[in-house]
């Protein structure tokens, strides 16, 4: 028992909405500017106080293990807490209560990204009384998330999973900070009309019962990387930040142009291209007589040659060569080749799984 407020991060789920990526990666560990998305949730954790931080893992638990650790490289202690089906959120507290034991918790989902942190908030909840606490943000699709309602004071009336016709455009954001009371309500939770037992219908029990159920407006961006142009989108908010940086042995030739911010990071070789930030270039990016436009991530090991491209993440080791027109929007995954084949469309935009190999026109 105590008061020392303990992290919940979720990391489980199918991805299903991020396939092909998703068949041979945890979609929390798709990189955003370069790193995993969960690493973000574990460090606005860490940069709110929080030392006790729970995962709660799926299938994907190996991978998950491998890249998060013990904790140490984010400054936390990180407990991983095996969910044998992904049952929905409020399942997902149930299992995790042996690790929260009798402590307050801030639960962060793992494919959520917020720009203002949950400091301020962590820090307002220890100091109320409130049995819960949320975030909240105008959406123009509601019906794809938690809704809420709330009264001219801005107090909470009604929470509702994904309704048809939304009663708001209200959001609840993957950030909920909760008093031990919730364990006692999960544990009589019914599953909902798909089949998950949801911490949005925990929290409306919480009203129910008249406990206080604190909400607030999200300060900054949010974003839920749910589908692949929430991904981009989020590498755009997470690029719009981006401090630049050229590791000692990145190679830039004189015939190439670099400007805005832009990172090369270690290994990097550009050679007769142009870069236009904000980007980033992870260790050992090759690009060869290519342009790179704002808001593109290559990961590691990438080679880029006679290729123009903006606005896209590309994984490791992936090889884009000759290809014409001007890649945008895109999604490559591991290892992915695009190469030239004949007749150039204009406009090329592509979700590729790992491995793939793919031949444009
Ligand atoms: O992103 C905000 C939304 O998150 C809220 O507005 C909704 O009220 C809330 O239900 C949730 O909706 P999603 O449909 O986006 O949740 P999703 O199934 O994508 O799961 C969110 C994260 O939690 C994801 O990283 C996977 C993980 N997860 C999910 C389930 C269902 C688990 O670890 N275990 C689970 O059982």
């Amino acid at each position: 028992m105590g008061d020392t407020l303990r992290g919940l991060v979720l990391a489980g789920g199918t991805g299903s909405r991020l396939r092909p990526l998703t068949y041979t990666r945890s979609k929390q560990l798709l990189p955003v500017a370069n790193r995993p998305m969960l690493f973000y949730a574990i460090e606005a954790l860490v940069a709110a106080g929080i030392t006790e931080v729970g995962v709660v893992v799926g299938d994907t638990a190996r991978e998950i293990e491998a890249a998060v650790g013990s904790g140490a490289q984010f400054g936390c202690r990180i407990t991983y807490i095996p969910q044998a089906a992904p049952l929905g959120l409020a399942h997902a507290v149930a299992v995790a209560a042996p690790f929260l034991g009798g402590h307050p918790f801030l639960m962060y989902l793992g494919d959520n990204l917020l720009k203002g942190g949950v400091s301020d908030l962590a820090r307002r909840f220890r100091e109320a009384d409130w049995d819960a606490a949320i975030l909240l943000t105008a959406v123009p699709h509601p019906e794809q998330f938690g809704v809420a309602v709330v009264d001219e004071a801005g107090g909470v009336v009604r929470l509702v999973e994904k309704p048809a016709v939304p009663p708001s455009n209200l959001a609840l954001v993957g950030v909920y900070l909760f008093r031990p009371v919730i364990f006692d309500v999960v544990r009589h939770l019914k599953p909902s009309a798909r089949g998950e037992l949801e911490i949005t219908d925990a929290l409306q029990q919480l009203l129910d019962r008249g406990r206080p159920v604190h909400a607030e407006r999200v300060q900054g961006w949010w974003k839920d990387t749910g589908k692949p142009e929430d991904l981009l989108e989020a590498n755009r908010l997470v690029l719009e930040d981006l401090s630049p940086r050229r590791a000692a042995s990145a190679q830039v030739d004189d015939a190439s142009h670099v400007s805005g911010r832009v990172v090369l990071s270690d290994g990097v070789v550009v050679r007769r291209s142009t870069l236009r930030g904000p980007i980033i270039l992870g260790p050992g990016t090759v690009v060869e007589d290519s342009f790179i436009g704002p808001f593109t991530s290559l990961g590691p090991g990438v080679r880029v040659s006679r290729t123009e491209m903006e606005n896209s993440i590309v994984l490791a080791d992936a090889v884009l060569d000759d290809v014409p027109g001007r890649i945008d929007g895109s999604l490559l995954g591991q290892g992915t080749r695009v190469t030239r084949r004949r007749m150039a469309p204009h406009a090329i935009t592509l979700v590729t799984g790992d491995h793939c190999i793919v031949e444009v026109l």
